[in-house]
């Protein structure tokens, strides 16, 4: 089992450990039973996880003498929303679950961002531990203390910044990921090689066979290699005061692309284009050179995600909906972009005709 430490500001959280192993379920019970004494524990998980991992947990826990229960919400993004975590909470006060329990968070983004949600808010917090079963989770979403619900007007609307206990990643989790979701991972995986180590895009530019196969040693080193990007990114600036937002590497076009497909396309998919655009944006305004544009185009499309928007995907939509990004300050909105691999910066503001330009490009 390998672990990572988060140091994080005492004033803000608390430090804690990234653990990251293969088929070490039995394991983190023990971890849990050791480290995380509580008087209830609770695993909150969706209606897939459940059936593939979730039931085998509680039974594994409970072998080991632990007082837990289950709770389970539907499956997608559409249960992210204040709704399930009204319905969590009454589940939660039916259990007696108090300051004194642990929620473990079994599942993909949703579950980690929900139950993140109810944990940082029930009864003015109550400690939680993730596991993560998707790629895209182990490597971004249970890093960081980022929790969220959506609301009819947006995503992630409304939520905390609240820190897990622990992160338990087991690679295990991966084999039953359809390819999409597997994808989905992939996008930040490389987004990571884009905005931090040149050496980590290069890795991943020679492994794309290995990777594409889910080759598990190859997947423990970049999974382990992403967490410490993440979390490296996090420690000195948790709470996304500045340099966090290259954490956004190809996510405001990917977040545009994604609403503009009705939300069809999947999120690491759009994610891709989104870092292609960003990467001939960063080469319009003089950084990158183009022969890098290329390499990052070359090395998203042998990986299996698009490299050009999908027909049915208009260019004008994708705009409209980069007007609407919460993240705008004013009437402008900052963009990562590159001045090498591995270089990223936040540029102030994108002309809306270099956007038009480089979307124009990128139809296929
Ligand atoms: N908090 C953050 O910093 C952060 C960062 C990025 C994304 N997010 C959020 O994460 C969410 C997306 O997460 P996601 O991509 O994991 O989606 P998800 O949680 O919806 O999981 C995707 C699908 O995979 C299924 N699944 C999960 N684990 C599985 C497994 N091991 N085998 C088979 N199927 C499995 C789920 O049931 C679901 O149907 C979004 O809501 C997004 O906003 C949060």
């Amino acid at each position: 089992m390998m672990r990572i430490k988060v140091h994080l500001d005492k004033r803000l959280s608390e430090s804690h450990e990234i653990c990251i192993g293969y088929d070490f379920q039995d394991r983190i019970g023990l971890l849990i039973v050791k480290d995380h004494p509580a008087n209830r524990y609770v695993i909150v998980t969706d209606s897939n996880v459940s059936g593939l991992y979730g039931k085998n947990f509680l039974e594994k826990l409970r072998d080991l003498g632990l007082p837990v229960e289950l709770l389970e919400f539907s499956a997608g993004e559409g249960s992210k929303t204040m709704d399930t975590a009204l319905a969590l909470t009454s589940r939660l006060l039916e259990l007696g679950v108090d300051r004194h329990s642990l929620l473990l968070a079994l599942g993909g983004g949703v579950v980690g961002d929900l139950t993140g949600f109810v944990a940082s808010i029930y009864m003015r917090s109550v400690p939680f531990i993730q596991l993560p079963t998707t790629l895209m989770a182990q490597v971004d979403s249970s890093i960081g203390g980022k929790t969220a619900v959506n609301l009819p007007q947006g995503k992630n609307l409304l939520g905390t910044f609240y820190q897990p206990k622990r992160i338990f990643i087991d690679l295990k989790f991966l084999e039953t990921l359809s390819d999409d979701e597997y994808l989905n991972g992939v996008a930040e995986i490389v987004k990571y090689g884009l905005i931090d180590e040149p050496g980590f895009f290069e890795l991943l530019e020679k492994e794309v066979p290995a990777i594409r196969a889910r080759n598990r040693e190859l997947l423990e080193k970049v999974i382990e290699r992403s967490c410490r990007i993440k979390k490296g990114v996090v420690e000195i600036d948790e709470q996304e005061s500045g340099f966090r937002r290259i954490l956004n590497f190809g996510h405001t076009l990917g977040h545009a692309i994604e609403a503009a497909s009705n939300f069809t396309l999947a999120h690491g998919k759009a994610v891709a284009m989104g870092m292609i655009a960003a990467a001939g944006i960063s080469v319009e305004s003089g950084f990158l050179t183009p022969a890098e544009r290329d390499r990052i185009e070359k090395l998203i499309g042998n990986l299996g995600l698009p490299v050009r928007l999908p027909e049915g995907i208009s260019q004008s939509a994708v705009l409209e909906r980069i007007a609407l990004d919460k993240k705008k300050e004013g009437s402008d909105l900052p963009f990562v972009l590159l001045k090498k691999i591995g270089i990223p910066f936040i540029s102030k503001g994108v002309d809306k005709s270099l956007l038009e330009k480089i979307l124009g490009e990128m139809k296929s």
